[in-house]
């Protein structure tokens, strides 16, 4: 058991200390919002992911997870402190530091022990150091430069929506460490996985931070290429599904992360590989692969609109026609709409003069904030099929279940026209056109 302290409740940092008093460590999660801290000790959870208020509701009953505002004596009661504070990114694609300073800074002006101090947001590589020299400042300006502490770099690798259980069940550990003692530190920290033969790998502060980046870019990177690879099978005549799936075969490549759609979105993919791409031009090693990647996805959103522009042309093109969007997140099973590609394809309709039909299980309220100055022309639907009523078009633009099996007949009767963009590819040509709806989907 180890006393661990997690500063920052948002996202990474909710998660993680939730499931490391899971692992059965005594876990102080803290945060300056001293309102969002009033609604987790009630049990609110702020955000929606899947079994995590179990995991919480759990571990504060078996008095593993508590909740504070005060920082100070979360950190003094510590042995590990995780920070886990947003890192925004700025206009230039550089990821915004000062909330990870001020964390680091505060850290040093209250401890009086050995601590470790561990940044698990994601944070440019060469982070870990610059938080060792801000907690050195604050101790040499206290007098107290010889109380010790470590440094680790643990990112974390979790997608929204299944984040409780790519913790539990993680592909692997990375720690980037500089001593021993912080080193066995985190093994113990993560006891549980390391029964469990969870690869553990160790690597100096940087390469941990590498890591991260490297991952995210080559992921955001595979979804685009198999997105180009689609944009071309439509023009040649080939089915992107039947290439995929024999790429997928291939272990060299392996099965996940080859679905083509709108482009990725979220708070990770856009920010990292743009993050990334910045340091390697400040590195002067620019890395061309991942500028390719970040400018062929803004255009994969543009591509979708042209293909419900092109496909409904027979119907005078998209102005004051009524089009039904189901999906407003960027992915299912999260409430998240930053960065979402079916926000920017709604508002790019509405550009165009479209009128739109919105529905999303989740985040429907939460949206309508981004669709102010268009009100008049969106309306938000009561569910799937109210969303699809009178509509002349239907555009997929997430994959939530529920829209996985939709009563096609039911459908047909309820367009005005029969047009059915499926921007997930979650359907079959030849099931949606038996029932007499034109089928458009990614690549095929
Ligand atoms: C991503 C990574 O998958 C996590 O490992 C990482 O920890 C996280 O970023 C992070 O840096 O915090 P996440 O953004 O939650 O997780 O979501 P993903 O499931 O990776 O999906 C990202 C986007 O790619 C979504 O818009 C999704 O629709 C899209 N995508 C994914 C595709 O278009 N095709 C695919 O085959 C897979």
């Amino acid at each position: 058991m180890v006393k661990i302290a997690v500063i920052g409740t948002g996202y990474v940092g909710l998660v993680s200390g939730a499931c490391l008093a899971d692992f059965g460590n005594r876990v102080v999660c803290a945060d300056i919002d001293a309102k969002k801290i009033s609604q987790l000790k009630k049990g609110i959870i702020p955000i929606y992911e899947p079994g995590l208020e179990d995991v919480v509701s759990n571990n504060v009953k078996a008095e593993r997870l508590i909740f504070t505002d005060d920082l100070r004596a979360a950190i003094g009661e510590s042995e590990v402190v995780f920070i886990a504070v947003g890192t925004p990114p700025r206009p230039d694609g550089s990821a915004e530091l000062s909330q990870v300073e001020a964390v680091a800074r505060q850290i040093g002006r209250v401890i009086a022990d050995y601590k470790v101090v561990v940044t698990k947001s994601t944070v440019p590589v060469g982070t870990a150091r610059k938080v060792r020299s801000w907690l050195t400042e604050e101790l040499v300006a206290r007098g107290v430069p010889d109380i010790s502490f470590d440094v680790v770099s643990n990112p974390e690798f979790l997608r929204e929506g299944s984040a409780v259980f790519d913790f539990m069940h993680p592909d692997r550990i990375v720690i980037g460490a500089e001593t021993q003692r912080a080193r066995d530190i985190m093994k113990a920290v993560y006891r549980a996985l390391y029964l469990t033969e969870t690869p553990y790998i160790e690597t100096g502060l940087e390469t941990a931070e590498m890591i991260k980046y490297a991952a995210n870019s080559f992921l955001a990177l595979k979804i685009t290429f198999i997105n180009e690879i689609a944009n071309l099978c439509e023009r040649v005549g080939a089915d992107v599904q039947d290439v995929a799936k024999a790429m997928r075969r291939d272990k060299r490549i392996g099965p996940k992360f080859l679905h083509p759609g709108p482009g990725y979105g979220g708070s990770c993919f856009p920010k990292d590989t743009k993050a990334l791409a910045w340091l390697a031009r400040q590195a002067g090693s620019p890395l061309t692969l991942v500028e390719a990647t970040i400018a062929a996805n803004e255009r994969q959103r543009e591509l979708m609109l042209a293909k419900i522009e092109k496909g409904l042309a027979g119907e005078g093109g998209l102005a004051q026609k009524t089009l039904a969007l189901l999906g407003l997140t960027f992915k299912p099973n999260t409430d998240d709409l930053r960065d979402s590609p079916a926000l920017d394809i709604a508002q790019g309709l509405l550009a165009r003069g479209a009128i739109l039909r919105l529905y999303d299980p989740i985040a429907l309220q939460t949206a309508k904030a981004s669709f102010n100055a268009t009100a008049e022309r969106v309306y938000l639907a009561r569910d799937e099929y109210d969303a699809i009523t009178g509509a002349h078009a239907l555009i997929i633009a997430t994959e939530w279940n529920q829209f996985r099996n939709l009563d096609l007949t039911r459908i047909k009767g309820l367009l005005r026209a029969p047009y059915f963009f499926d921007l997930r590819n979650i359907y079959q040509r030849q099931a949606v056109e038996e029932k007499g709806l034109r089928y458009f989907g990614v690549g095929k």
